[in-house]
């Protein structure tokens, strides 16, 4: 999908995307959400907020900043969690996930929610959120991937050419996704209605200052070093 493809989706998806994919994915949203140690002062980073559905689950004392590429999307966020009442959201930006203006080594835990099959390249959008997390912090991935079963895999494949109309590709792999990044993940848990969506969560190599096991107590597995 192009970038051009997923503006155009997700600037007539902006005005009912609560609706239709709000409550039906909140559990992923705060599922995913809750794996964060979420301690004072932490900085987490969400790339593709969209309407800034999940920015309510967050804890009020960490701080968050949005991004996405979809102006009409972020307005709506805006709109939702104005500055004045939320100074905990610091900041929703127009950016794209794939070349994030942040310096490296940034942020206490990055989130991905229902993106990583809509952006253009996954692989690249891992790399910028491997790149401006700190090390030991958790990295999260919620989406929807290939369905393992026949008979979904097969609706999947035959909706896959319709992908920049969706705006996500149904057929999504979750094992050329893991290959192509070339990282290992700490976990993976199903989420949502039917285990159908995936809670994928990687932790980027090294120390947060918190003791030999990360950021939130959880062993750490390794990953293979997109710093
Ligand atoms: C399915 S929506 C998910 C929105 C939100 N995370 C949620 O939980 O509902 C996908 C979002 O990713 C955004 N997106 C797609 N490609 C992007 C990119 N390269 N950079 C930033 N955002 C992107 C889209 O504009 C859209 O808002």
């Amino acid at each position: 999908m192009e970038l051009a493809r997923v503006k155009s989706a997700y600037r007539r998806y902006a005005p009912i995307y609560n609706f239709i994919f709000g409550r039906i994915v909140n559990e992923g949203r705060r599922r995913a959400i809750d794996v964060l140690p979420q301690r004072p002062g932490d900085h987490i980073l969400e790339v593709g907020v969209g309407t800034g559905i999940s920015l309510g689950f967050y804890d009020k004392h960490v701080d968050v900043t949005g991004i996405d590429v979809s102006p009409e999307m972020l307005e709506r966020a805006r709109k939702r969690y104005p500055k004045s009442r939320y100074p905990n959201i610091r900041e929703l930006i127009e950016m794209d996930a794939q070349d994030l203006k942040f310096p490296d080594n940034t942020f206490d835990g990055v989130m991905a929610m229902y993106v990583a099959s809509v952006v253009p390249d996954p692989k690249e959008m891992m790399r910028e959120m491997f790149r401006v997390s700190k090390p030991g912090a958790p990295i999260l991935v919620v989406n929807h991937f290939a369905s393992s079963r026949k008979a979904l895999r097969m609706v999947e494949d035959r909706f896959a050419p319709l992908s920049n109309r969706l705006g996500f590709r149904p057929d999504f792999s979750m094992e050329k996704f893991l290959e192509t990044i070339d990282a290992t993940p700490e976990s993976i848990s199903s989420v949502n209605i039917g285990g159908y969506w995936k809670l994928v969560v990687f932790r980027k190599p090294g120390s947060n200052g918190q003791g030999p096991s990360g950021s939130n107590g959880k062993a750490v597995t390794g990953t293979n070093g997109h710093a």
